[in-house]
């Protein structure tokens, strides 16, 4: 018995780093998982690649896009027989200090984050509302605090915070919890991109990384996934509009 037997989840951002570490662990706790990233063939090699007996699928699909979502989550629907859990974790960045920062950097950043989770939060509550049964979480990042570098990142992660918390007011009634988690630094892809634009080696990067905060060490995919897997069930039925920063207490000061 797993704690989402029965369940079908959409992950946005899937096919790889966190998005994939936290549909894996959805799978092993029984859910159905719908893996949705922007190119439909890595989305379906990561969802052949998810354990458990329930059926699984991979989609194409653009978060900043309303057409290419609306097809996305009816899809699931259709083929995974419904929709419980969403999980809106795709995400760039394009890292620039503000003198340096184009306005595609920012329109794109604020498209993936903040749209995506609008677009694809607005297309799944339908389900949720009808079946008066939904969990949403949300991605933001201990950068919403402020990260040089990074205006559009960090706008758009504490625009994810609000967003959070509205709809944990306006859903809460129809019996959708939406929660968010801030992680720290997680070692993916994304942060291994950040170490090559820096110079460094991604090893040095991530001993940087751990040095800088009370755990010692950096997190991974698999921290992520168990904090999502704890706001996604029923155990956290009573907690709604919150962020969890999981960061090894980098934030801590
Ligand atoms: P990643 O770069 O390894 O994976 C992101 C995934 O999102 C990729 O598979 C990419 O193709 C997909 N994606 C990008 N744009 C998309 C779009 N428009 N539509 C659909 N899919 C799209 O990144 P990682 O590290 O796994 O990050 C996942 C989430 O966690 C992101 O929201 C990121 O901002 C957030 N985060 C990551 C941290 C880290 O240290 N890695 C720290 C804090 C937050």
């Amino acid at each position: 018995m797993g704690r989402f037997d029965g369940r079908v989840a959409i992950i946005t951002g899937a096919a790889r780093g966190i998005g994939l570490g936290v549909a894996t662990r959805f799978a092993e706790e029984g859910a159905s998982v719908a893996v949705v990233d922007l190119d439909e063939s890595a989305a379906a090699g990561a969802a052949s690649t998810l354990p458990g007996e329930a059926k699984h699928l991979g989609i194409g699909a653009n978060v900043g896009d309303a057409a290419s979502v609306e097809a996305a989550v009816e899809r699931t629907v259709t083929e995974l027989g419904g929709l419980h859990i969403l999980m809106n974790n795709a995400g760039v960045t394009r890292d620039n200090l503000l003198f340096k920062m184009s306005e595609d950097d920012w329109d794109l950043v604020m498209n993936v984050h903040l749209k995506g989770a609008f677009l694809m939060t607005r297309a799944a509550q339908r389900h949720f509302v009808a079946h008066k049964y939904g969990k949403v979480v949300n991605v933001s990042s201990t950068s919403a605090l402020g990260n040089r570098g990074q205006a559009n990142y960090s706008a758009a992660k504490m625009g994810i915070q609000g967003f959070t918390r509205t709809l944990g007011i306006e859903l809460g009634p129809f019996g959708i919890n939406v929660n968010a988690i801030a992680p720290g630094f997680i070692a993916t892809d994304m942060t291994d991109a950040t170490a090559a634009r820096l110079g460094l080696a991604v090893e040095d990067f991530r001993t940087m990384a751990a040095d800088q905060n009370p755990v010692r060490r950096v997190g991974y995919p698999e921290d992520i996934a168990a904090a999502a897997t704890f706001l996604a069930s029923d155990e956290a039925s009573y907690i709604t509009g919150q962020t969890l920063y999981v960061d090894g207490g980098a934030t801590l000061g």
